[in-house]
């Protein structure tokens, strides 16, 4: 560090904070200068241009996030840190966007203070030409909000929010439900393609002829069923954001058109000889660990290195138990939103219960599980008993449940239309139908397994056999 004392500019409406903050970072090397409101912070720092500025972001006359952008207008490289109480995802990504240098939440300071304002200090000194972000303040509402406030989930957003300007290639990785797909279209919403194509395509959904079809268009005649020119998603893209999803499962072949796209820009339109060039920002996902899959040689080692510039690792969802809570009361809020209902709460039982639930489908299953507890709740609270949590037999009923739900029918009203049915057709027998439905749906999604479709529909092995017999169920019906 220089001789020359350094400057610390702390901006908070609490003078007990700014007295703390101050007690925390003086020292013979440091001067802390502090202000209450954003106008007076901004005149301080024209005037003794600090070498850091940490500030709350509910600030007046303006916000934080407004003096930040005003300080990194005046000097590219300001170095600013800011502060909440809470950190809301759309707070986090701009902040970072405009160039913060962290965004710490004031329950982590008394941890996290010096360490990140030596960082800070350090940087500072050594790279003046910290990189930039040009400010863009005119972004609305996220619809599809990313909620956490988890150390990990905070990462992530400063990831995007950092990235989003660049059009750099994105790999997101993370297990499925943990909000890939989420975090993708957040990149293209704070990106410059904001107003441009998001398109998705999942690349282990799709046949390999036809996914280099879709992905580059085709050309008249190009192979059967090929009637006329066809565009591919990376010329309708143009100017936006491609998602390559699950590309852990691209056929090798197409990798290399992909990599020839990302190294000279260009393709061409399958059974097609004109070069074509589109500007298109390539976002992509697995759920697989590709390290893995380039050395078992089914992923391209050259292309994994070209995606994987930016990596966003999702952290699961058992590995934030804070955010537990948070998801729990955003989709139960959504739910009463959607349907019109009124708001149900969450008991400390069942969240206890959920915090110590593994959640392989990770957010996903949470979010299916709170609709499926506000069907089965019996009151507006939900309890342990309500949870349908991992637990097959339970989770048939909640199936049911959460069918009747999306038909938003009550349970009674689903009977009473298949009773109507039965009577309507003289030739149906409602329950053996039922029954005979109910064994094949099990033996179908337990892949014929007797055990465990046995197990779902709550019988023994020899009477699921017996039935097997008397319906006439084949294996191959139940593996159709
Ligand atoms: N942090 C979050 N806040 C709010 N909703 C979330 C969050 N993460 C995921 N979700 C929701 O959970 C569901 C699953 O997310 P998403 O589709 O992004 O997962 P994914 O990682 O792409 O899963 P898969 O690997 O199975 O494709 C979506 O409905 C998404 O909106
Ligand atoms: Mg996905």
């Amino acid at each position: 560090m220089s001789d020359k004392a350094q400057i610390i500019l702390v901006v908070d409406p609490d003078p007990d904070f700014l007295d703390w903050v101050q007690k925390q970072l003086e020292t013979p090397s440091i001067r802390v200068l502090a202000a209450t409101a954003s106008d007076e912070a901004y005149r301080i720092f024209c005037q003794d241009a600090p070498d850091l500025l940490i500030t709350e972001t509910h600030l007046q006359p303006y916000s934080g996030l407004e003096l930040l952008a005003k300080a990194r207008q005046r000097d590219p490289n300001a170095m600013v840190i800011l502060t909440s109480a809470f950190g809301t995802t759309q707070t986090v990504i701009e902040s970072m966007k405009l160039g913060a240098f962290d965004f710490l939440r004031k329950e982590g300071l008394p941890f996290n203070l010096k360490h990140v304002v030596d960082a800070a200090l350090t940087e500072q000194e050594q790279m003046r030409s910290a990189v930039t972000f040009k400010p863009q303040l005119t972004v609305e509402q996220h619809q599809d909000s990313i909620v956490g406030q988890s150390q990990a989930m905070q990462q992530v957003f400063k990831m995007v929010g950092r990235v989003a300007h660049s059009d750099a290639p994105v790999m997101i990785t993370g297990e499925s439900g943990s909000g890939k797909e989420l975090v993708a279209r957040a990149i293209h919403h704070y990106s410059q393609r904001a107003a441009k194509d998001f398109i998705a395509i999942n690349c282990a959904a799709i046949p390999e002829q036809l996914l280099e079809s879709e992905l580059f268009g085709h050309e008249k005649g190009a192979f059967t069923g090929a009637v006329g020119q066809r565009a591919g998603r990376f010329e309708q893209c143009n100017g936006g954001t491609l998602f390559l999803d699950e590309i852990g499962d691209m056929p090798v072949a197409i990798q290399s058109k992909i990599l020839r796209v990302l190294q000279e820009g260009e393709f061409s339109r399958v059974g097609g000889n004109e070069t074509l060039r589109s500007d298109v920002r390539i976002v992509a996902a697995t759920n697989k660990n590709l390290e893995q899959e380039v050395s078992r040689k089914s992923f391209r080692e050259d292309l994994f290195y070209r995606l994987n510039v930016v990596r966003i690792q999702l952290p699961p969802l058992r590995a934030r138990l804070e955010d537990i809570r948070l998801l729990a009361e955003y989709f139960l809020q959504k739910v009463a939103a959607t349907k019109h209902l009124p708001r149900m709460r969450l008991s400390e039982e069942a969240l206890r219960m959920m915090e110590a639930y593994p959640w392989p489908g990770n957010v996903r299953e949470l979010e299916n599980t709170m609709q499926r507890a506000t069907v089965l709740a019996t009151s507006d609270v939900i309890l342990p008993k309500d949870l349908p949590l991992g637990n097959e037999s339970l989770s048939l009923e909640a199936d049911l449940a959460s069918v009747v739900n999306a038909l938003e029918l009550t349970k009674e009203s689903a009977i009473e239309y298949l009773l109507q049915t039965a009577q309507a057709d003289p030739n149906v027998q409602l329950l053996p139908w039922l029954e005979r439905e109910f064994t094949l749906h099990a033996m179908k999604v337990t892949r014929g397994n007797q055990v465990r479709a046995a197990k779902l529909l709550g019988i023994t092995r020899a009477t699921l056999r017996k039935r097997i017999e008397i319906f006439g169920i084949t294996k191959e019906s139940s593996l159709s």
